[in-house]
């Protein structure tokens, strides 16, 4: 009996893996986070299995599903949201899956930053602007921020921020950034990214209007020089004289078998 842990990506019910999927389909017992994880994703459960939505569960009720589940020697399929290696939950899960010593592993899905990127159709990293993504988010009713990992300190490296879960407090990011980032730097808004009703609001820093995030909570905020996709060099990857173990130039590689 395994736990599967499985990313199911960002909405749509089909940027999920295939490993992902078959594990779905021949898990008997399926435990999903139901507020982000589309329905559609459950009709690959097999006729008859036991469907839970953890959404209104404590730490202790999922882990008595999953316990009975273990004791029965039905493995299950555990779906949250995007990939579960940023904002999951799946740590707490995991640390008393192995207290417990019920076996588990991870598939991991496609994360929102990414879905979010696609959307605008946009590369993060740009050569010459941008190297790094920052993945964060801002302090929540729930969850503090460590010290140190603030929008400032971020802001301050240059690097395109994804912030997540803060688009409600769209002010007080705007407030942060503008100083590291000028007005005129771009910001894109992706809500809820490959849903159906996807929605993108482009703008900069100066123009963002807070009042847009009022009611919504299911949507990246995008930052930095890169978003403008302009200004940057052509990559060393496809350049002519750049010899690489795959293109080598001249007679002599550099790169003998
Ligand atoms: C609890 S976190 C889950 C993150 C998830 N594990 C991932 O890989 O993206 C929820 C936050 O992720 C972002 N998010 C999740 N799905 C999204 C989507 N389809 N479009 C835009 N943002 C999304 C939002 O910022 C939301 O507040």
């Amino acid at each position: 009996m395994t736990v599967h842990f499985i990313g199911a990506g960002p909405g749509a019910p089909d940027l999920i893996t295939l490993r992902g999927r078959d594990l779905i389909a021949a898990c008997p017992v399926c435990l999903y986070a139901g507020s982000l994880v589309p329905d559609a994703l459950l009709t690959h459960c097999p006729p008859g299995a036991r469907i839970v939505n953890t959404a209104s569960l404590s730490l202790d009720d999922i882990m008595a599903e999953i316990a009975a589940a273990h004791a029965a020697g039905h493995d299950v399929a555990r779906l949250h949201s995007g990939d579960l290696s940023v904002w999951s939950a799946m740590g707490e899960q995991l640390r008393r899956l192995r207290d417990l010593g019920i076996p588990y592993d991870v598939t991991p899905g496609v994360p929102s930053f990414a879905a979010a990127a696609a959307a605008l159709g946009a590369e993060l990293t740009l050569p010459g602007v941008a190297q790094s993504v920052v993945l964060t988010r801002t302090s929540g009713r729930a969850s503090a921020m460590p010290d140190g990992e603030t929008l400032a300190a971020f802001g301050a490296t240059g690097a395109t921020l994804a912030i997540h879960l803060s688009v409600h407090v769209l002010d007080r990011v705007q407030a942060e950034l503008t100083p590291h980032y000028g007005p005129d730097c771009p910001v894109a808004l992706v809500f809820r990214a490959s849903w159906p009703d996807q929605r993108i609001i482009r703008t900069t820093l100066a123009a963002l209007d807070p009042a847009v995030g009022a009611g919504e909570r299911t949507a990246l905020i995008l930052i930095g020089p890169a978003l403008a996709q302009q200004g940057f060099d052509d990559s060393r990857l496809y350049a002519a004289d750049y010899d690489r173990r795959f293109r080598p130039v001249g007679t002599a590689p550099r790169f003998p078998e």
